[in-house]
């Protein structure tokens, strides 16, 4: 694989649990795969008043904590570190800018690394714009001696308004191509896998459509509550947090048609034309069409488990919604009538996320079926735990007559000898450092997939008749859920952990 060219990664919000979590161990991973660049510096930089010293000891905690794999090797985490340098200011302060350009200069002089900047916001989205405007002051944007790109998380606004605001303020100041808004679910091998296993085998493609597929359907479920995030979920909510950016994501790459090439733009024209085409949703029909819920307290293998409404950091009052199931169809040649449904959740059963093609019935059926049930055939692709794909098909039961058994052709990824999946971070980090914009989200998809939900977010908000089911911690979600999918006898697949099983209640 292609070393990125030398350069200095500046994490704003360094103190924060981005940065120490995900961001610093993935950087680690990159290095012990020696895929970082020959020479590289990171400059740390918070609020929180350290020494380039303690943010060394810091990190090299946390990548013992939260790397991957097991890291026991003191020297490699101490060869690591001693690149890692911490600048201490007020991301408000335009002062502040001018002394960390000149703690870059320093550290670009020392390293011999040239001029290109890589500028992390691991801070609050509030930030965003406070940042991008400083930096443009202080004359760091500018692509003069080197490339600068500005890494975003999500969320990317809150709304249609908001998503367009800040698209519209990072323009001002920097081009498109120097955007990076992660999405870290387009980080996930598997998530790309989807593409692979689309347009690289002959054998789907034909059948991707209206005329052999009935229904899709998506799920990222979540056992976790909302832990320490209260206050930041308490005003999102998983419509925001999880369904407008991963969920959609999904979707679009489950829809899209095949690109012309593997260039970045290629394949987000054609994401984008995805949500384009989704049928809006009118305000009237958001009750019929999108489940909210939000879990209750409840006891699970006897640990009691607090309500969202007891969280800290949650108004006692709150509607929030934690978890959201949603019908949509795609208003195009290929997906016309197909029904999609989505669904995404905190304190479910399990964490899972899968997408599931589900085929048509055969059109004449000859045989009999176990206990009297129609089965179809489905097509599952695992995204998380236990990834992989499971064919599900019929076989004829072995003895007299014709007696079919629904049964399993599964792939699992930890069968391919022990390659181990990098985590999404590192694909996306290294894949800024090479100035591909591939697997981020672009300015327009990131503002149309807003659209689509601004009917829904406008009926919740002004609507206080529209409904928030209570669903016990643990559970499936709320029971009306079941009432979105069209087709008697038809419900949500179950998933458990593993792959190939599926049960309502199964395994945590
Ligand atoms: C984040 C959300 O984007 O994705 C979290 O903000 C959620 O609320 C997380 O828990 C889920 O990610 P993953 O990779 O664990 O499925």
């Amino acid at each position: 694989m292609e070393n990125p060219g030398n350069l200095v990664i500046v994490i704003f919000g360094a103190s924060g649990d981005l940065a120490s979590r995900k961001l610093i161990p993935a950087i680690f991973s990159l290095k012990r795969q020696n895929l970082m660049p020959e020479k590289y510096a990171i400059l740390g930089v918070g609020r929180t008043k350290i020494t380039s010293e303690e943010f060394r000891a810091k990190m090299s905690d946390s990548i013992v904590s939260f790397s991957e794999e097991e890291v026991t090797d003191k020297d490699l985490i101490s060869g690591f570190v001693k690149d890692l340098h911490y600048h201490s200011m007020d991301n408000v302060s335009e002062n502040g800018y001018s002394e960390m350009k000149s703690c870059l200069r320093e550290i670009e002089n020392n390293y011999n690394i040239g001029g290109n900047y890589i500028f992390y916001m691991a801070t609050p989205p509030s930030m965003y714009e406070v940042i991008a405007v400083n930096l443009a002051k202080a004359g760091l944007s500018k692509q003069d001696s080197g490339f600068r790109r500005v890494i975003i998380e999500k969320p990317f606004g809150y709304d249609l308004d908001s998503g367009r605001n800040l698209n519209r303020t990072l323009h001002e100041l920097i081009s498109e191509d120097q955007i990076f808004r992660i999405d870290h679910y387009l980080g996930k091998e598997t998530v790309q896998n989807l593409l692979v296993t689309r347009f690289a085998n002959g054998m789907f493609e034909p059948l991707w459509n209206r005329n052999y597929i009935h229904r899709v359907e998506i799920t990222s479920a979540e056992s976790i509550g909302v832990e320490e995030r209260g206050g930041y979920y308490d005003s999102s909510g998983a419509l925001r947090d999880m369904v407008q950016n991963h969920l959609l994501q999904m979707v679009g790459l489950t829809a899209m048609e095949p690109p012309s090439s593997l260039d970045a733009d290629a394949i987000r024209n054609e994401v984008l034309k995805v949500f384009q085409s989704l049928q809006p949703i009118k305000e009237e029909d958001v009750p019929k069409q999108v489940i909210r819920g939000q879990y209750t307290g409840s006891f699970i293998r006897g640990e009691c488990i607090t309500g969202y409404r007891y969280e800290k950091g949650v108004s006692v009052t709150s509607r929030t919604e934690t978890y959201v199931a949603m019908k949509f169809y795609i208003n195009n040649w290929r997906w016309g009538g197909v029904p999609f449904y989505i669904r995404t959740g905190k304190r479910l059963p399990t964490r899972v996320t899968e997408i599931v093609v589900h085929f048509k019935q055969t059109p004449h059926h000859l045989f009999q079926r176990e206990a009297g049930k129609l089965t179809a055939n489905q097509l599952i692709i695992r995204i998380q735990p236990d990834e992989g794909i499971l064919l599900k098909f019929d076989m004829k039961e072995p003895g007299a007559g014709f007696n079919l058994k629904n049964v399993n052709m599964d792939f699992h990824y930890k069968d391919l000898a022990n390659i181990r999946i990098p985590s999404a971070y590192e694909r996306l980090l290294h894949d800024v450092m090479l100035g591909d914009s591939t697997l981020f989200s672009r300015d327009d998809e990131v503002e149309t997939a807003w659209k689509f939900l601004s009917p829904i977010q406008w009926a919740w908000a002004t609507n206080p008749g529209i409904k928030v089911f209570g669903y016990p911690a643990g559970t499936w979600g709320p029971e009306h859920a079941n009432e979105l999918i069209e087709g008697d006898d038809l419900t949500w697949r179950y998933p458990c952990k593993n792959l190939a099983d599926e049960e309502l209640y199964c395994e945590l």
